[in-house]
Formats: C-alpha cells, sequence, structure tokens
C-alpha cells in the first residue's frame, strides 16, 4: 500500500496533520492540496474536534514551497487554477473552527510559509529557515502571501522578505512575529502534548467563540467588533460551560467541561 501524503494522528479531538514527501522537502502539489482540503472537509463537520496541528513529515523541512517540478510548465490559467485550489484549501485550514497551529520543523519557504501564516499561530524548531524566496524564480507570493505576511509582520517588513526573497532563520522570525515560539526539534515534537494538556482544561465552545471573536473582528472596524465580542461573550451566558466554568470557580473545584 502506497504511504499517504498527509497522515492524520488523533488524540481526543487534537487532530496533528503531516504532509508527508519528504523527498521533495514536503512540497506542495496538487496532489497534497487535494488530500489536504479533502481531510480538511471531513474536520469542519467534526463537533469533537479541540485544534489541529500541522507539520511536515522528517526532520529537515516543514514545507519548502509549492512544487516547483509541477509549476514550471503551466500556462497562465493553469498557475490560477493551481493556486486557486491552493488559496481555498488555505482559506478552509484558516477558517476551521478551532485553533490551528503550525509546527514549523525546518524549511518553512514559498507556499509553505504561506500554510504557516494561515495558522492561528506558528511555534518552530530552532533550525527552520523562513522566507518568500518567488522573486528568486520570476515569481511572487501566489498561495496569500503578500495578503497574510503584511498583516502578520506588517508592511515593511513583508515587503523587504518578499522583495528580496531573502531567508531568515527562526531568531529573526520570532523577533518580527512570524512565530510565537523557538523550541528544540524534540519540544516541537512534544508541543501536541503540551496544548492538549492546555486546551484541555478551557470550555471548548468558548475556545471557539474566542477564536472567533478575534478572526471575525479583525475585519470589522473596532466598534461593529466590540458589538461583535459583545453579543459572543452573552452567547457564553447561554450555554452550560458558562454555569459550569463559574460554578466550579465558587465551589473551589476545576471545572468538568463536556
Ligand atoms: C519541488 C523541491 C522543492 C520545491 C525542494 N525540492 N524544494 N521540489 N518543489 N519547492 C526537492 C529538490 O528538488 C530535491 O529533489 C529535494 O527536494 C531536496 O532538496 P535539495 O535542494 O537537494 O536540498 P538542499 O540542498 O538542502 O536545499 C534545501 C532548499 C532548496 C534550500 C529548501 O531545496 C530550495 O531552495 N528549494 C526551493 C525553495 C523555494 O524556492 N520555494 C518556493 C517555491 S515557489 P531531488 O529530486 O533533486 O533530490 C512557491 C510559490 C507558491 O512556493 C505559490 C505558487 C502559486
Amino acid at each position: 500500500m502506497s504511504e499517504s501524503l498527509i497522515e492524520v494522528r488523533d488524540n481526543a479531538g487534537i487532530v496533528r496533520l503531516t504532509i508527508n514527501r519528504p523527498k521533495a522537502l514536503n512540497a506542495l502539489n496538487s496532489e497534497v492540496i487535494a488530500e489536504l482540503e479533502r481531510l480538511l472537509v471531513d474536520l469542519e463537520g467534526r463537533d469533537d474536534l479541540r485544534a489541529v496541528l500541522i507539520t511536515g513529515a522528517g526532520e529537515k523541512a516543514f514545507v519548502a514551497g509549492a512544487d516547483i517540478t509541477e509549476m514550471r510548465g503551466k500556462s497562465p490559467q493553469q498557475a490560477r487554477d493551481f493556486a486557486g485550489q491552493a488559496l481555498r484549501t488555505i482559506k478552509r485550514l484558516e477558517t476551521l473552527p478551532v485553533p490551528v497551529v503550525a509546527l514549523v520543523n525546518g524549511f518553512c519557504l514559498g507556499g509553505g510559509c504561506e500554510l504557516a501564516l494561515a495558522c492561528d499561530w506558528a511555534v518552530a524548531s530552532d533550525n527552520a529557515i523562513f522566507g518568500q524566496p518567488e522573486v528568486q524564480l520570476g515569481v511572487i507570493p501566489g498561495f496569500g502571501g503578500t495578503q497574510r505576511l503584511p498583516r502578520r509582520v506588517g508592511p515593511a517588513m513583508a515587503l523587504d522578505l518578499v522583495t528580496t526573497g531573502r531567508k531568515i532563520d527562526a531568531a529573526e522570525a520570532l523577533r518580527i512575529g512570524l512565530v510565537n515560539r523557538v523550541m528544540t526539534q524534540d519540544e516541537l515534537e512534544a508541543y501536541a502534548d503540551e496544548l492538549a494538556g492546555q486546551l484541555g482544561g478551557n470550555g471548548p465552545q468558548a475556545v471557539r467563540s474566542a477564536k472567533q471573536a478575534v478572526h471575525d473582528g479583525l475585519d470589522q472596524d473596532l466598534d461593529s467588533a466590540l458589538a461583535l465580542e459583545n453579543s459572543l461573550f452573552a452567547l457564553c451566558f447561554a450555554c452550560e460551560e458558562q454555569t459550569e466554568g463559574m460554578g466550579a470557580f465558587v465551589e473551589k473545584r476545576k471545572p468538568n467541561f463536556r
């Protein structure tokens, strides 16, 4: 049986997706993107989903970009379709209702960096290398990098990276806010357990509402976004989680969220 292009591990609703093309440094070809989209459609419907982690197989790369060998012969229309398929898939990842975290375990270039940017946050191993080197190939980022990178690190740093194509190490990625934390490969391996421990004690619906408030609010002016928060906050008081969470505090016990 052939190995799957994306490995899936599920530990009590914390789902870990591993892009599995290590010989090509996990480069994203159309097959990988289609497989990722299929998996995300399944995950979208799962009420027990708590978080999604995405990483790359092997110790060398998260994802070294879109597959250059596949892209090189494409016509403009084929290139648009290829990027369109990836944009749609990456958007699905971004809009999952639970936290989505990139575990960046090595090269994170081009389409790989764009995949990480669609995650709610990223943690990196200390050997990770980031960049948007597309201009060195005569193209520009096509999986959302020109839009999500400036939103994450500011337009000046994004323009520095997308026009020079220079690569940066994990320390610089941390300094500019591209990643939240840097750790060793071993610590990165254990991060799923750490996250399970942290999220496990929280109200699952509250975690989803917190993500929704941040994401939807960012697309609105501040007054509308604050009104959105107010509505989502009020909605918490219609859920059992609030009764349990606040009740547990008053009764000096741990909450037991279902
Ligand atoms: C296809 C790739 C690849 C890629 C690596 N490989 N990156 N294949 N697409 N993006 C393949 C290599 O061809 C090689 O295959 C194998 O993986 C190992 O890579 P090496 O180059 O031998 O490794 P190393 O010398 O350690 O260099 C690592 C590297 C380099 C610095 C990451 O591979 C590299 O520069 N890769 C391309 C990075 C890049 O430009 N990414 C952006 C792509 S454009 P063989 O068969 O020779 O062993 C992009 C656009 C997105 O992402 C939007 C499009 C719409």
